[in-house]
């Protein structure tokens, strides 16, 4: 099998790291990497903060939900829309703001996100491990006072990074024919989605045993993604945006 395959193949998401630190060279052939990713008519719409500093990390903590991969791993990285440099840009070369929308927003989160996917495949080529946090965009809005973001910018993924100090079990993903139509959308019948997703509540229900509910498909409405909990950090966002000057 052809290398770059075979370690996407490989990948899991690593929770635990050594305390080694990760060498300015390693981090900046990560970085770069990461600049190399297709972007929307290459205007790379934006930002990646390299937080490696205890203090930061402290203050990122409790937004982070106190997950231990932030305060363990010697550096996170949050990629963000950014729409900032860009605007700048425009007004000293006397050209028209057409990015204060939605649009835009969405714009510079696909470039983002496609940056630190760049970013997350190389590290892993250099056998360093990371692991993606939600709380990024859950926590949008105290990340963007801690991390200083101006108008038009917005955090929207991040992951910690380090030399992994475990080798956790590969997860299950869907069955490729549950993910692949040809040509047009084929409506999944109910018979056909119990199928699809049978070996992933197998797996799944493992991880859970203990919370007591009764099936996967319950732990991720009831326990890990509460009605109330996406609606708030809905909010959260559009507020943020708002304030980031995207919705106009
Ligand atoms: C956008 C995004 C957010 C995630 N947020 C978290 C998180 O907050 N905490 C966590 O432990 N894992 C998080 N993960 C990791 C996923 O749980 C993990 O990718 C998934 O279970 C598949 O496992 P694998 O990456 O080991 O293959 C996140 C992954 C993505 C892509």
């Amino acid at each position: 099998m052809n290398t770059v395959i075979e370690q996407l193949k490989s990948h899991r998401s690593v929770r635990k790291y050594k305390e080694k630190t990760i060498s300015s060279e390693v981090l900046d052939q990560i970085l770069e990497a990461a600049t190399m990713a297709s972007s929307s008519g290459n205007m790379q719409a934006y930002s990646i903060i390299v937080t490696e500093d205890e203090k930061m990390k402290e203050k990122m903590f409790k937004a982070h939900f106190e997950q231990s991969m932030l305060m363990e791993a010697p550096v996170f990285l949050t990629f963000c829309a950014d729409f900032n440099r860009m605007r700048r840009w425009l007004k000293i070369r006397d050209a028209a703001n057409n990015f204060d929308n939605f649009m835009s927003f969405m714009i510079g989160s696909i470039d983002a996100i496609l940056a630190s996917q760049n970013a997350a495949i190389a590290a892993e080529s250099l056998g360093l491990g990371i692991c993606y946090m939600g709380t990024t965009l859950a926590s949008s809005t105290e990340l963007s006072e801690i991390l200083e973001l101006p108008e038009n910018v917005i955090p929207v993924v991040g992951f910690s990074l380090g030399y992994p100090d475990e080798l956790p079990e590969k997860r299950k993903r869907l069955p490729i024919e549950g993910i692949i139509h040809k040509e047009k959308y084929q409506q999944y019948p109910f018979y056909e989605i119990a199928k699809i997703y049978e070996e992933k509540e197998r797996e799944g229900m493992k991880r859970y045993q203990d919370v007591g509910i009764e099936n996967l498909a319950k732990v991720y409405t009831e326990y890990k993604y509460t009605e109330e909990s996406h609606i708030k950090y809905s909010k959260d966002l559009l507020g943020l945006l708002e304030k980031q000057r995207f919705l106009n």
